[in-house]
C-alpha cells in the first residue's frame, strides 16, 4: 500500500524552480532516502510535502488522501512529523519541558493555560516512555542549550516521535555529529518499527546504505534516479553527478 505519494510537484523561488515536476512514492513501512547535490531541491520537497511551503502545481497524497494544501499542523494530526535541517527546538526549555510540549501538541482537547503540563498523567507517562527508550532520560532536566549538538539533533529526533507518527521525514538527521553521534543515530532509525514509513534525507552513505531499502536520487528539482542500494550505487549516472565521478565508486 502506498504511504505517500507525490505527482507533478513543482516550486518556483521566483524565477528558479526548486522543484521542477517531481514525482515520488512510498510504500507503508519502506524506508526511502533521498540523495542530491547541494540545492537539488531535497528541503524543498520536504517543505512542499509538509505544508510548509505552498506548491505551485502537482499533488500531495497521504494514504490516499490528497493533502496538499493543508497547513503542517493539520498533517501532524493525520500523522506526520518531521525533523529540519537545523535544529528547531526551545533552547531555554529543558529536555523534558520540550517533550511536554511536543505532546501537548498533538492532544485533541484542549489544555489549561495556567496548569503545569508535568501535571497530565497522560503526558507524563509518554515522556517517561520516550525518554527510557532513547538515552535521553539522564539529561531530562538540563536546558537545551546545554546539550552537546548530537544531543539536541537526538532530542528533535524523539520530538518528532513524540507525534506517533505514520510518516516521519528526517532532514539530514546526521549532519553536525560526531561519528559516535552519528552511529548512535544511524541505529535509532533503524530501530523504528515498521509501522512508520520514513523519508530520509542523507549525505553519509555509510547511513544511507545501512538504513536504505531503496533510493531517489534528485537532481535540479526531478527525479534523476530510483531503485534499490545496489542499482543506485552501481548507476554511471549517480556517480558522475552525484558522487563525483569513480572517485567515491566505492561509496
Ligand atoms: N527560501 C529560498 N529562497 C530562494 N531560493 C531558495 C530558498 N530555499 C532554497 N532555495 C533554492 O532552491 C534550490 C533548492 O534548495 P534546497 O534547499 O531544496 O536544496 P537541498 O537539496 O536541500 O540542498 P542541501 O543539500 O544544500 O540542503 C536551491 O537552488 C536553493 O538555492
Ligand atoms: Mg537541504
Amino acid at each position: 500500500m502506498t504511504a505517500l505519494a507525490v505527482e507533478g510537484l513543482v516550486h518556483a523561488f521566483g524565477g528558479l524552480r526548486a522543484l521542477d515536476g517531481l514525482s515520488l512514492a512510498a510504500e507503508v513501512g519502506e524506508r526511502l532516502v533521498i540523495l542530491g547535490p547541494n540545492g537539488a531541491g531535497k528541503t524543498t520537497l520536504f517543505n512542499c510535502i509538509t505544508g510548509v511551503l505552498p506548491i505551485n502545481a502537482g499533488a500531495v497524497y497521504l494514504d490516499g488522501r490528497l493533502i496538499s494544501k493543508r497547513p503542517p499542523n493539520e498533517l501532524v494530526h493525520l500523522g506526520m512529523a518531521r525533523t529540519f535541517q537545523k535544529n528547531n527546538l526551545f533552547n531555554n526549555l529543558t529536555v523534558e519541558e520540550n517533550i511536554h510540549l511536543a505532546i501537548a501538541a498533538r492532544k485533541p482537547y484542549r489544555l489549561q493555560m495556567l496548569k503545569s503540563l508535568r501535571s497530565y498523567a497522560e503526558i507524563r507517562r509518554e515522556t517517561d516512555e520516550l525518554l527510557g527508550q532513547w538515552e535521553l532520560g539522564q539529561h531530562r532536566d538540563v536546558p537545551v542549550h546545554s546539550l552537546s549538538y548530537g544531543e539536541q539533533r537526538l532530542l528533535e529526533f524523539l520530538l518528532a516521535l513524540a507525534s506517533k507518527p505514520r510518516i516521519l521525514l528526517l532532514d539530514e538527521p546526521t549532519s553536525g555529529m560526531s561519528p559516535a553521534e552519528t552511529a548512535q543515530t544511524a541505529e535509532v532509525i533503524r530501530q523504528l518499527p515498521r509501522s512508520v514509513t520514513l523519508l530520509v534525507i542523507e549525505h553519509d552513505m555509510d547511513v544511507v546504505f545501512s538504513i536504505a531499502d531503496r533510493l531517489t536520487v534528485l537532481h535540479h528539482g526531478e527525479v534523476m534516479l530510483s531503485g534499490t542500494p545496489d542499482e543506485v550505487r552501481n548507476s554511471e549516472l549517480v556517480r558522475e553527478i552525484y558522487f563525483g565521478g569513480a572517485a567515491r565508486a566505492d561509496a
